[in-house]
């Protein structure tokens, strides 16, 4: 198995579902977590005192990522607290599903608010920092339905593949300072945010999935291991899928 002993990662949105699954796979490898959460306190205490405990340093900070002050603070912040950061992972992620029909200005906003431009926000921020190092890892989680598209997610699959296009230019830009960029594209992952479903639409999605079953955030945080990890070291602008078959 890969290690990450004393590298630095950030991770948005690490308070439950996936980006936590990924703080406790990299915190077990070795690495020191910085987190960011918002509006959810109370398991990002709980999060901070899991990791601490298991023997590396660990902090959340309240950050909303679609405020690009506020986001710069966070980060700022992060790099006075850990010293160097050597991984970036964009997680922090919401929904707000229905057909452009009755699609309000404002769902729109908010979507691609949190997931494209927060994610621009942070790698904006730590850019420099990473240029500098001459390394980094720069992780995004993006989705299937930002490759295929899906009705009554064109907020989010826009907001999705934006972070593709973002990944590979990123990826772009910095290869020459030896700082990767990739995404990774869950499909159907059981978490708070696919538990908050409609259960038909819960139905459709397990019914369409060659695996028969829905992906485990262990799946997506083994993935973030190995991209985070120096045998990854010249896999860079790459898409890869973990969805058990979905999007084939
Ligand atoms: P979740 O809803 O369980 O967790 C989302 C996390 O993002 C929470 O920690 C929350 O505090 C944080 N967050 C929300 N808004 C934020 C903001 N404005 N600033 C900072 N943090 C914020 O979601 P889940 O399922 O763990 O998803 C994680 C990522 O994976 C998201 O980007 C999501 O779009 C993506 N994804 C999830 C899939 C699934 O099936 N669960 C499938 C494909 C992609």
């Amino acid at each position: 198995m890969f290690e990450l002993t004393g590298k630095t990662a950030v991770i948005t949105g690490a308070s439950r579902g996936i980006g936590k699954a990924i703080a406790v796979k990299f915190a077990s490898l070795g690495a020191n977590i910085a987190f960011l959460h918002y509006c959810d306190a109370e398991n990002a205490a709980a999060t901070e005192k899991e990791l601490n405990e298991m023997g590396i340093k660990a902090k959340g900070y309240e950050c909303n990522v679609a405020d690009f002050e506020a986001s710069k603070k966070a980060v700022d912040e992060i790099i006075a607290d850990f010293g160097e950061v050597h991984i970036l992972v964009n997680n922090a992620g919401i929904v707000r599903d229905c057909l452009v029909l009755s699609m309000k200005e404002a769902d729109f906003d908010a979507v691609i608010g949190v997931n494209l431009k927060g994610t621009f926000n942070m790698t904006k921020h730590i850019y420099q920092h990473f240029m500098k190092k001459r390394r980094g890892r720069i992780i995004n989680i993006s989705s299937i339905v930002g490759i295929n598209g899906n009705a009554g997610q064109a907020n989010y699959a826009s907001a999705k593949a934006g972070i593709i296009g973002m990944t590979k230019s990123v990826a772009k830009e910095l290869g020459s300072r030896n700082v990767t960029a990739n995404a990774i594209a869950p499909g159907f992952i059981r978490t708070d945010m696919t538990d908050g479903m409609p259960e038909k639409a819960r139905e459709a999605a397990l019914a369409s999935i060659p695996m028969k079953r829905a992906g485990e955030v262990d799946d997506i945080a083994n993935l973030a291991a190995f991209l985070a990890s120096d045998e990854a070291g010249y896999i860079t602008g790459e898409v890869i899928r973990v969805d058990g078959g979905m999007a084939i």
